[in-house]
């Protein structure tokens, strides 16, 4: 394991099954009416958020204190980063608290990797700008493993706002890495140019894609980045690229569907599609737990002993 997690792009396919597996234990803790283990009593984890997040932030709380780590949470409003204290400061002010890790979600684009180079925790991106969300991306190869048994040979579709999408840039990197078969789909506007490159097709047809997917992952229309035009309008893009009822009839009848959340319920996906038994969202959900409780494990405590 390296000594932070920065993107998915770091890591190796072996890294990945390791942290799949370690979250397996994990999530056998997660069912069981105590929930909690001491693998980390003792050690500080701050989560510092200078960006909203629901998902990502309580679970990486969960996890911690699953953990039984002494948890801070830390967010710019309350705390001096609001009177202009600089990202380095603040960083080193955690570092003199004693901070062992720090989960960091950043609008910009690189920032937890420049808090390696000014202290001496573990670092854990939580969603940096719209580079890279590694965290995500392992809690949903997770998901596809355990539901669909295997992460080789499937054939998984993207669809929507990759542009912005760092989500879909660490599970494009993730699932090529471990010989999944990924389409990246949507208008060509919110298509990167280097798509290419990351060893996936592209397609600005979703009906022609749909009969061949094992899963349908959707991301969100990421209105707050998108600082231009690139479709005419909410509604047109929903009936060019949502996901419908009409939609999913034409995939495979145990294919899955997918969203980090949260959900632009009747834009990418229809509502009563996001509630189908098997769009799986809330169980990438709880995943998540299991996810980040294993990296903060491989990263803070790992011993030779099983963690269950
Ligand atoms: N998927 C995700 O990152 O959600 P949050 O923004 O709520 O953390």
């Amino acid at each position: 394991m390296h000594e932070h997690v920065l993107s998915m792009h770091d890591l190796t396919a072996d890294d990945v099954t390791r942290i799949l597996d370690t979250a397996e234990s994990f999530r056998k803790v997660g069912t069981r009416v105590i929930k909690k283990v001491p693998a980390l009593r003792g050690r500080t984890v701050v989560n510092f958020f200078l960006e909203n997040s629901t998902r990502t932030r309580i679970s990486f709380e969960l996890a911690a204190k699953r953990l039984s780590a002494d948890v801070i949470n830390f967010s710019a409003s309350g705390s001096s980063v609001s009177k202009g204290e600089s990202l380095k400061d603040t960083a080193l002010t955690l570092q003199a608290m004693g901070a062992d890790a720090i989960v960091i979600r950043h609008s910009s684009s690189g920032s937890p990797l420049q808090l390696t180079r000014w202290v001496d925790a573990h670092i854990l991106n939580a969603g940096d700008g719209t580079h890279e969300h590694p965290t995500q991306g392992l809690l949903d190869l997770y998901t596809m493993r355990e539901k669909l048994g295997r992460l080789e040979g499937l054939r998984v579709a993207i669809v929507g706002d990759v542009l912005h999408s760092r989500v879909a840039r660490s599970l494009s990197f993730g699932l090529v890495k471990m010989g999944a078969d990924v389409t990246l789909v949507g208008p060509p506007t919110l298509i990167p140019p280097d798509a290419p490159v990351w060893g996936v097709h592209v397609s600005y047809d979703i009906d022609a894609v749909l009969p061949k997917l094992d899963v349908c992952y959707l991301l969100r229309v990421q209105t707050e980045r998108q600082r231009l035009e690139f479709f005419p309008s909410v509604r047109e893009y929903a009936r060019f690229f949502g996901l419908t009822r009409r939609r999913v009839e034409l995939m495979p009848q145990d294919a899955l569907i997918m969203h980090p959340g949260p959900m632009n319920r009747g834009v990418e996906i229809d509502s009563d599609v996001a509630d189908l038994p098997s769009a799986v969202i809330e169980d990438q959900v709880t995943n998540g737990i299991a996810i980040r409780m294993a990296l903060l494990y491989l990263l803070l405590g790992a011993t030779k002993e099983d963690p269950g």
